[in-house]
């Protein structure tokens, strides 16, 4: 199918408004998509019509729910092509997925003296969680850093490595640099030094970023866990993802308690647990967030993955060579970038370009980016970022353009 972004942009009225005065040009999508009309009739269709507590009743409307969820699994499953649906836990976005991870298998299989290693250009939620379980543990967290490109470079690898490393964690896609990391390649180098060195190393990815810009195989990736957001894929927010390796996932004691995760509780004999994935998800989940994510996932697919990184990239090359033109603005960030663009105006407070930008209508996201470790890598407060998506058009870019160029101007 030819891509068509005049006929993706009616899937979302969003974007037909005015905001002060100006038709919205929406440039943040990296921090949240906007939902077309399909997941929102999905969604509204399943509370009208179908919707019960799921996994608890055997009336109709309970078992078509379960099924309805169960059926999101599966297609999850297949959409970042897991071994089994069982690989699949859903949890409330990326944060929780990692804060999981860290929390099970952190507890169960790091011990003091050992290390995890993640980058310098990871969000605060693939930080935060490994420094609250070291904080734990007594485990050491090892940093690896940027090069002067604003990539990963994989010789440094080998130096962070050794037989006490038992967790790597890093971004598929940079939020606020749009650096794609070599995913595979990297894994494959890990595995082969966690080899040598005798470390039981596994590995997660954070793909919030990713997801909704690419084809994601978590098979030829390699990775042990994945984890992404609903929300970033034109999906509800308050539902995620964590792709877990079944086995690893069988390992893994549960984090929290509560309904559906047990087999059975006996206040004389104890408590065991139920199967993975469905020991990970206590209490009543986000139902319609589920089957919104599954509508997500559909209309993704009937667009094309292929097809939308197309059209972003030649986006994204047709944003740059615009921003260029501005003397005063500095990208920061490689040559090669996805999805996301991070700059700074002259001198300007990233806050003042961004509020200047949005008395046109125009919406970027502005601030640390929650990559407080980014900023001091560059030695600033804070970026501008203008991220792309699937309705994005070069029309937006211009009319960017033209109001940075304006600012330029006034401001000097
Ligand atoms: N993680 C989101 C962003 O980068 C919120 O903007």
């Amino acid at each position: 199918m030819t891509f068509s972004v005049k006929k993706v942009r009616q899937n979302f009225p969003v974007l037909t408004q005015q905001i002060n005065g100006h038709p919205l040009v929406y440039l943040d999508s990296a921090a949240s998509a906007q939902k077309p009309v399909q997941v929102i009739e999905r969604e509204s269709e399943f509370c009208l019509h179908q919707y019960a507590a799921v996994h608890r009743g055997i009336h109709t409307l309970s078992s078509v729910a379960t099924r309805m969820v169960e059926n999101v699994r599966h297609q999850i499953a297949q959409f970042i092509h897991a071994q089994s649906d069982e690989e699949i836990v859903f949890v409330k976005g990326t944060t929780e997925g990692i804060n999981l991870v860290a929390n099970s298998y952190g507890r169960k299989f790091i011990n003091n003296g050992d290390n995890i290693v993640i980058t310098e250009m990871e969000h605060h939620a693939n930080i935060v969680p490994w420094y609250m379980l070291a904080e734990h543990i007594g485990c050491e967290i090892r940093i690896w850093p940027l090069d002067e490109n604003g990539e990963l470079d994989q010789s440094v690898l080998s130096s962070l490595i050794d037989s006490r490393t038992k967790l790597l964690s890093f971004t598929h896609l940079s939020n606020v640099l749009g650096t794609v990391n070599p995913v595979r390649e990297i894994i494959k180098q890990a595995r082969k030094l966690a080899d040598e060195q005798g470390a039981q190393l596994h590995i997660l990815v954070d793909g919030a970023q990713a997801i909704m810009h690419k084809k994601v195989d978590v098979q030829k990736l390699g990775c042990d866990f994945y984890v992404f957001s609903g929300h970033k894929l034109y999906g509800p927010t308050g539902i995620g993802v964590l792709y877990g390796r079944k086995s690893l996932l069988d390992a893994m004691p549960p984090w929290e308690g509560g309904g559906a995760m047990i087999k059975h509780v006996s206040l004389q004999t104890g408590i065991t647990y139920a199967e993975s994935p469905w020991r990970f998800e206590a209490g009543t989940p986000n139902t319609a967030g589920i089957i919104g994510l599954g509508a997500a996932v559909d209309y993704v697919s009937s667009i094309g993955l292929d097809e939308i990184k197309q059209y972003e990239q030649e986006l994204m090359d047709y944003a740059i060579t615009g921003l260029k033109e501005i003397n005063s603005l500095k990208l920061y960030g490689p040559e090669q970038r996805q999805g996301v663009i991070a700059f700074n105006l002259g001198r300007h407070h990233a806050y003042d370009v961004g509020s200047f930008l949005d008395q046109y209508g125009i919406a970027i996201r502005t601030g640390h980016h929650c990559a407080l470790p980014l900023m001091e890598h560059y030695q600033v407060p804070s970026m501008c970022r203008a991220s792309l998506a699937i309705y994005t058009t070069k029309e937006d870019i211009d009319v960017l353009v033209a109001a940075l160029q304006r600012i330029e101007k006034l401001l000097g």
